[in-house]
């Protein structure tokens, strides 16, 4: 079996020979002596030509061969005379695995709407746009992958079912056994989880991190790459309840080692993307977003700018621009002010540093000013934020003292990692998801996940 994907990478190799292909039909057209069967595979956006000669079969015989139906075919691999196709394959033999009913098979056109094949997800990884998104998916899973075992971090694996809530925002779906409808009491009338599963209160994880940084004290550098589960009520193009996370976590890392990390790290999934999926890239450009490859470019050729958070403000401030949400020093920049610094401002992806502690989780290491902490968001053209990270409290007093403040418990293993040869180090999360959005140039993250969790939806 020959894939198609490797035909095309190297058409001079298979022209001349008879070979065997796999692959459901994209669309079959032609006239009383000879049909066309596009066949496409996975391997690639590009479908392979099939030539059927009705000298050789009868119409009859390919009745069944229909948008959606999968076929096995031998022949000749030729150049080809038609335009749009480089080589096709003379049909001598096929044998039909799966009809798709023409009445039934949803994706029947080109061009549904992508709120149609939302609807649709479980199909929806047939077209070509999700081939392509799945594809450049792939890639850049890989891409992340290649990136940190090159530079020597370790991939460490974090648990997803957790007792702690690393952000702290209270977003966690609860993990339990016990019977809803007839739950156990204390004799306060509290839920008494000592009869739960694990006999204590579990939730899926929020983050990677905190376990990570027990990590990253023991390899030096690590990294997380797994699912994450956010309760969180966000019903909007970037926020997903279950996606998955990239989270390194670096001993000896200081604020600006940790920014110069992620600024190399996204640059070099894009590149990636760039180098290996470029016809799946441009078919996306071409029929989405023609400024894609520009953008991407663009943001792999510059610099980002590297800014406090206080002169955030005062450039939004001083904008002169009527925000929906206002803006003034302490508030959490909403995706507007975020896009508008990005967008309008600098034109440029920004890393904004040093957030009023009261915004940002208990772990951040605090400045002298006794204000601010030494995190940082790096916040992308279209996206927003895509990456959010900082240096981290290694003062056990300084970081007792947090948790103490904000009532957090079941502190105690995390604040080992401070108690015994605690070191300066740092961290960042990119959404994987959030990255896929800004590389494949689509606008809702639910488009670049194959079976996207958002409220009230749970399909599949
Ligand atoms: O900024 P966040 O909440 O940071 C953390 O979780 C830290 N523990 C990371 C670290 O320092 N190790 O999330 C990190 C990133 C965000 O910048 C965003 O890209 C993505 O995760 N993210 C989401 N992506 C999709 N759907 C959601 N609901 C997301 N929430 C966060
Ligand atoms: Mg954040």
């Amino acid at each position: 079996m020959t894939r198609i994907r490797d035909i095309y990478a190297d058409p001079d190799k298979y022209i001349g020979q008879t070979i065997d292909v796999r692959g459901w039909v994209r669309t079959r057209r032609g006239n009383k002596h000879v049909q066309f069967v596009a066949l496409n595979d996975g391997s690639t956006i590009k479908n392979l030509q099939i030539v059927f000669d009705l000298g050789k079969f009868y119409e009859e015989m390919l009745k069944a061969v229909t948008t959606g139906s999968s076929l096995h075919v031998q022949g000749l691999l030729v150049a080809s005379q038609g335009k749009g196709q480089s080589v096709e394959i003379q049909a001598e033999e096929f044998e039909i695995y799966g009809e798709a009913n023409p009445e039934k098979y949803p994706l029947q056109k080109k061009g549904h709407s992508l709120e149609f094949l939302r609807e649709i997800a479980h199909l929806r990884p047939r077209t070509n746009t999700f081939g392509a998104v799945l594809r450049i998916r792939h890639a850049l899973a890989y891409a992340v992958h290649k990136f940190f075992n090159d530079k020597g971090f370790y991939y460490f694996h974090t648990p997803l079912i957790t007792a702690s809530d690393c952000e702290g925002a209270g977003a966690m779906f609860q993990v339990t056994t016990l019977n809803l409808d007839e739950l156990p009491l204390t004799e306060n009338g509290e839920v008494d989880y000592t009869n739960d599963f694990f006999g204590r209160q579990a939730a899926l994880t929020v983050s990677g991190q905190l376990e990570g940084e027990l990590g990253a004290t023991a390899l030096g550098c690590i990294y997380t790459f797994g699912p994450t589960f956010r309760a969180e009520n966000s019903n909007t193009p970037r926020h997903l309840s279950e996606f998955w996370m990239i989270e390194p976590e670096m001993a000896f890392y200081e604020i600006a080692d940790n920014m110069d990390l992620a600024e190399e790290f996204i640059k070099y999934c894009i590149n990636y993307a760039l180098e290996h999926c470029a016809d799946d890239i441009e078919f996306l450009s071409e029929h989405f977003d023609k400024e894609l490859v520009d953008r991407l470019k663009f943001v792999v050729n510059n610099d980002f700018v590297r800014l406090p958070y206080t002169e955030g403000v005062r450039i939004l401030e001083e904008s002169g621009r009527k925000f929906e949400f206002p803006v003034y020093w302490g508030v959490d920049l909403a995706s507007e002010h975020e896009r508008y610094l990005v967008e309008e401002h600098f034109k440029k992806p920004v890393i904004l540093t040093d957030y009023p502690k009261e915004i940002k989780a208990f772990y951040m290491k605090l400045n002298d000013d006794g204000k601010t902490v030494r995190a940082m968001d790096v916040l992308f053209p279209k996206i927003g934020e895509i990456i959010g990270g900082s240096q981290r409290e290694e003062s056990l007093e300084k970081l007792q003292a947090r948790v103490d403040e904000l009532g957090l418990e079941g502190m105690d293993w995390y604040l080992d990692t401070r108690r015994f040869g605690t070191v300066p180090h740092s961290g960042f999360g990119l959404g994987f998801e959030r990255l896929v959005l800004f590389v494949t140039g689509m606008q809702n993250i639910r488009d670049v996940i194959p079976f996207p969790r958002y409220p009230n939806n749970c399909e599949y």
